[in-house]
């Protein structure tokens, strides 16, 4: 196959063209990213000689280039996104501009070029908070922040283009991933780092709300599958199978990196902050797939890969992220 990958140079979509170049030898795999401050080259360097991959830096909003891009291609797989809440919440424009506009964009290409396949990376955000029992992919959409709302509008254009016009659409809607390369901004990369720094850890309201954690090598071969076996116009939910309350996680990760609960900070919450996400994944199981990876182990893989690479993290952790660290947590 000859891919299109949208935003594979930040954390899913790096870790998805490593995994796709690794089990299928004879892919090639053509990387479009707008290098945002969470695109980073870094994450693919070892694949930077490899015949098989190419990188073109620019924004899925760009009709010209999409059509560039694009044509000839077998699949193209969407990960480009806006893709942190809070930052969602404090300036929500560049959102709406990828997650919505940017979806639209490639998929009006996917339709006038007729590429075979499009997968749209989505997330369990779109079925908003679940109180109890697991959203279904049959379940209506309920997004309550910047972030899901954007990435709910992108999968219902992804939908009406395979309604209105048969555009051959497939959409996974995993829930949170944790692993290698993630941007320190997300809550395990940042309470590891912060951990291993002696920093506090700043965990909102009372530390009880629950994500059902996916590590992202399964989430890979889960996208992977769908792209591979998926029908057309269809959704996938892939969930870890792993739901933990904040606080639990958090002391897990003291455990791992050997520092004290004393660095637990408990902080003001987030605004709106979705009490629980669960998914059922028994449709992406029919089609094969399960999670491989047990998840204290690989926990622990993510909390040494870290401590291994403190000079792909510590870079990230200067400059700009500095005053988004102030911007969002220095009132708290
Ligand atoms: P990320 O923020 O690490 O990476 C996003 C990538 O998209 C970056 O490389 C960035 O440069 C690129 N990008 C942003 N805007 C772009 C644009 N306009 N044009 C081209 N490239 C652009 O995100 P991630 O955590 O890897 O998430 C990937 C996808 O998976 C997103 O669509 C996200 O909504 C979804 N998702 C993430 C999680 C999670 O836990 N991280 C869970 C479920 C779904
Ligand atoms: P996050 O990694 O931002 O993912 P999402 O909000 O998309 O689920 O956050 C995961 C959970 O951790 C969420 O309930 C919010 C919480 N959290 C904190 O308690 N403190 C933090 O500093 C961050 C970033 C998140």
């Amino acid at each position: 196959m000859k891919l299109l990958v949208t935003g594979g140079s930040g954390f899913i979509g790096s870790n998805f063209i490593r995994h796709v170049l690794a089990t299928h030898s004879d892919d090639r795999v053509v990387n479009l990213d707008k290098l945002t401050y969470a695109g980073n080259p870094a994450n693919l360097a070892d694949l930077e000689h490899d015949p098989r991959y190419a990188f073109v830096q620019g924004d899925i909003c760009d009709a010209t280039l999409v059509r560039d891009v694009i044509r000839g291609v077998d699949a193209a797989v969407n990960f480009a996104a806006e893709s942190h809440v809070d930052r969602s919440l404090m300036e929500p424009d560049a959102f709406l501009k990828t997650d919505v506009f940017g979806v639209f964009t490639l998929l009006e290409a996917v339709k006038e070029l007729k590429i075979p396949r499009f997968v749209h990376i989505s997330t369990d955000e779109v079925y908003g908070s679940v109180e109890r029992g697991s959203s279904r992919e049959s379940d209506a959409v309920r997004p309550s922040n910047p972030y899901s709302a954007s990435k709910a509008g992108g999968d219902l254009l992804v939908l009406a283009h395979w309604h209105t016009h048969r555009v051959p659409v497939l959409i996974t809607r995993s829930s949170n991933n944790f692993g290698p390369y993630q941007y320190p901004e997300k809550v395990i990369p940042l309470f590891v780092t912060n951990a291993l720094d002696d920093q506090s850890l700043p965990l909102y309201g009372d530390g009880k709300n629950v994500r059902d954690w996916l590590y992202v090598l399964d989430n890979c071969a889960g996208i992977d599958l769908v792209l591979r076996k998926g029908g057309e116009g269809e959704v996938y939910n892939i969930g870890g199978g792993h739901e933990v309350e904040n606080i639990v996680l958090t002391r897990q990760i003291l455990q791992l990196t050997g520092k004290p609960e004393t660095l637990i900070q408990p902080v003001k919450d987030r605004p709106g902050h979705d009490r629980r996400y669960s998914v059922d994944s028994k449709k992406v199981r029919q089609l094969g797939w399960t999670p491989r990876h047990r998840f204290g182990d690989a926990l622990a893989a993510t909390v040494a890969w870290y401590r291994a690479h403190e000079a792909w993290w510590r870079p990230l952790k200067s400059g700009e992220f500095r005053a988004y660290y102030e911007k969002q947590y220095g009132h708290r």
